[in-house]
């Protein structure tokens, strides 16, 4: 079990269609500690970063411009094993095979609006988080809940 920090993004479609709080709600729901949060728009150069590692693809062109389209909620959720935990709530990359019960297999279709973006790993977790939050955005904080959430807080 390792504490971790992932980078989730409600994206334009959700930001568009009311669903940033039942996304966090999803999230927070879990246990998983917010430490970071905030509504920003994505420009294109941020967008390029963000998603670099796909530069060069097919669908690179469409996703920066679906992802600069609206602004974005931007969180940055802690816990154990939390890169995981929340791409498992967040569910597969296309909608469409997304498990119910998952945000994508409950809210979407197609894998060019799938609502959300989470970390693939605490590398990209630390790299991603640090692209949308200076260090003094990030509140290092305990609840009175986490002993009720993990056996060793
Ligand atoms: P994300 O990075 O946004 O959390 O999504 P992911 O890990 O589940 O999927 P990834 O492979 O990293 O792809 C990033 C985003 O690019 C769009 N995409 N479109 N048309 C396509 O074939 C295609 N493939 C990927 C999606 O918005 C995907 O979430
Ligand atoms: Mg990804």
């Amino acid at each position: 079990m390792t504490a971790e920090r992932t980078l989730v993004l409600v994206k334009p479609d959700a930001m568009q269609r009311g669903l940033a709080g039942t996304i966090l709600q999803r999230l927070e729901g879990r246990g998983l500690r917010l430490v970071g949060l905030k509504l920003t728009r994505i420009d294109e150069p941020l967008a390029r970063r963000h998603y670099a590692e796909h530069e060069g693809k097919p669908f690179f062109a469409d996703l920066v411009a679906y992802i600069t389209s609206s602004p974005v909620v931007a969180a940055v959720f802690e816990g154990a094993d939390a890169v995981a935990a929340v791409r498992a709530s967040v569910g597969a990359t296309n909608p469409a095979k997304a498990a119910a019960g998952t945000i994508r297999g409950d809210f979407g279709l197609e894998t060019g609006r799938n609502l959300v973006h989470a970390s693939d790993g605490p590398e990209s977790g630390e790299r991603e988080t640090a692209l949308f939050f200076a260090p003094a955005e990030l509140i290092a904080w305990t609840r009175d809940a986490d002993r009720w959430i993990s056996e060793n807080p």
